[in-house]
């Protein structure tokens, strides 16, 4: 059986195939259609940090393809009595799951629970790693709202130095051509990002010059010893998306945010909801697409 665990294993062909899939998924949902080809499967969302968008659209998504789902909240499970990751995989594999979702704050605990089960593992978010459906449901966006991705220079700004969506996303659109800059205060860009492909910029004006689309990340203060959280009113003044400090990006230059959003941090609450610009909702909605064509194309095999 074959994973996804991150944008890096994937080739650009393997990349358009998946957003050509999710293509018609998206096309089949707002028809209100019904699928049942993962009838008869057993899908195991298997959470061990939170998530809003990532779990239910996974969910919806299983259940829109007919799979039975099932959610383990890490919070709720035996892992708070002591249990280990490798022994909670052992669990989840001894149950005959067909397809594994997992989330985790540990970069590289996705890859070690795929190693010890007998069925796909999807990752929907390992530590500062990867989140390769994120990726996945921006590259829709973009290339539907904007018709390609190659040569369309696309920003992505805050901080990038915790942020798993900017690194898939990093991966994703250079694979697909697209010119990729990165804008983050100097202590929360990684050293050596520029070896990825990207052009680095810490002036967000600069950055953002000519941008076609702009992708805004939260603080992930979860990920940041305590000491050196920056200031957020200073964080605003300085990197946050404002509608003056957008002006310099493509008139009508998309306004992207993976969620969840911090309001008047790395954004200000009226580009979120400036109905023209934000595609926020929609990324949402390109989510539960993005998800069903990676179920559908993994479990192949099991059916
Ligand atoms: N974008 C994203 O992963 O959101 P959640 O953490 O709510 O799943």
């Amino acid at each position: 059986h074959r994973d996804l665990l991150g944008i890096a294993q994937l080739q650009p062909h393997e990349i358009l195939f998946l957003l050509d899939e999710a293509d018609r998924w998206v096309e089949h949902n707002r028809a209100h259609g019904r699928d049942a080809r993962l009838a008869g499967l057993t899908q195991i969302n298997a959470f061990f940090e939170n998530s809003t968008r990532t779990l239910l659209s996974f969910e919806i998504a299983g259940k829109r393809l007919g799979a039975d789902v099932v959610n383990m909240h890490a919070a709720q499970s035996s892992v708070k009595k002591g249990e280990t990751l490798i022994d909670t995989a052992i669990t989840l594999n001894a149950m005959r799951a067909d397809v594994i979702v997992i989330r985790h704050g540990s970069s590289g605990a996705v890859a070690l629970i795929a190693d010890k089960v007998d069925c796909p593992v999807l990752n929907a978010g390992d530590g500062s790693h990867e989140h390769p459906t994120q990726a996945l449901l921006d590259a829709l966006t973009i290339r539907r709202r904007l018709g390609d991705i190659a040569n369309k220079r696309i920003a992505i700004c805050g901080d990038i130095m915790h942020s798993r969506v900017a690194r898939s996303n990093i991966l994703a659109l250079t694979a697909l051509a697209a010119e990729v800059r990165v804008i983050a205060p100097p202590t929360l860009m990684p050293a050596g990002i520029e070896r990825m492909g990207v052009t680095a910029f810490t002036d967000m004006d600069a950055g953002l010059d000519g941008c076609d689309a702009v992708m805004m990340l939260r603080l992930q203060t979860e990920r940041m010893a305590a000491g050196y959280i920056p200031s957020l009113r200073e964080f605003h003044a300085l990197w946050g998306l404002t509608p003056k400090r957008l002006e310099r990006a493509k008139p009508g230059a998309l306004v992207m945010h993976p969620g969840p959003m911090n309001r008047g941090v790395e954004i200000t609450s009226g580009l979120a909801d400036d109905r023209d610009r934000s595609t926020i909702a929609e990324q949402v909605e390109m989510g539960v697409a993005v998800r069903m064509a990676c179920l559908d194309v993994l479990t192949r095999g099991r059916r």
